[in-house]
């Protein structure tokens, strides 16, 4: 299972990307707010440099045709931007739509990163090409709900486990439910564990079968934690000190 940063923040992409365990990052509006930014395409392309994956920006517009055309906008941000939209009627029909379609005309659109980025221009122009505009199926709250955005054509789907244990709902029997029906049926569809509030969410996410849990800062650092390896390091460093004296 992949693990992404659930966060808009760069200072947390930056430090987490250094330990090399980060395959993407998944932003939203309020996660826009609580990094106290409003220039969503500076703070995707900014991150996209850092992590070179998938990164999920939010649309914003609750009609389809509106949806559509803040898509064909974000995806000339990067070759790596995902466009995140939620289940509804309105986005279906949406994800649906930029299922069939090419990122039109140019690639990484006033990117302050050319010339620093690992991807050139023309690489960018070809992988955008080849993967079409690519979509993730968010505020997933039911196995339904996930199987119509898979059939929709969603490249992603991401129930929010966290907001399902909040009401009192089983969030992990969902997440298998949904992992279970897409393999079952063969589709592409990759399952991203959201909303994740502990490391154990993250853990049995992996233990479902979940292709990516998208995590908070804070639970990616409690996962690298453990009393047991701080007591450890204690240990050896007081023994070395008595052997060189
Ligand atoms: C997922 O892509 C969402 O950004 C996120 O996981 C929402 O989680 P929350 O319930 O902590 O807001």
């Amino acid at each position: 299972m992949e693990i992404y940063l659930d966060t808009a923040k760069i200072e947390e992409i930056r430090e987490a990307v250094k330990w090399g365990v980060i395959r993407g990052v998944t932003t939203n509006p309020s996660l826009m707010m609580k990094a106290g930014r409003s220039d969503y395409r500076q703070v995707a392309q900014e991150i996209c440099y850092l992590v070179q994956g998938p990164v999920s920006a939010e649309v914003t517009s609750e009609e389809a045709e509106g949806m559509v055309a803040e898509a064909e906008k974000i995806a000339r941000w990067s070759p790596h931007v995902v466009i995140k939209i939620p289940v509804t009627e309105e986005g279906l029909k949406a994800i649906h739509i930029l299922s069939q379609e090419t990122v039109q005309e140019t690639i990484c659109q006033d990117c302050a990163w050319e010339g620093q980025c690992e991807m050139d221009r023309e690489t960018a122009w070809h992988l955008a090409a080849a993967q079409g505009i690519r979509t993730n199926a968010t505020l997933v709250f039911s196995s339904n709900q996930a199987l119509l955005a898979a059939q929709a054509g969603a490249t992603f789907v991401s129930p929010f486990v966290g907001r399902l244990d909040d009401i009192g709902h089983d969030g992990m029997e969902v997440l298998a439910d949904i992992v279970e029906i897409l393999e079952y049926y063969d589709l592409d569809t990759l399952v991203i564990a959201a909303s994740i509030r502990h490391p154990l969410h993250v853990t049995q996410a992996a233990l479902a079968g979940a292709h990516i849990a998208t995590v908070p800062y804070p639970v990616l650092r409690k996962m690298i934690q453990h009393p047991l390896t701080d007591i450890g390091i204690e240990r050896f460093l007081a023994d070395w000190k008595k052997v060189i004296g």
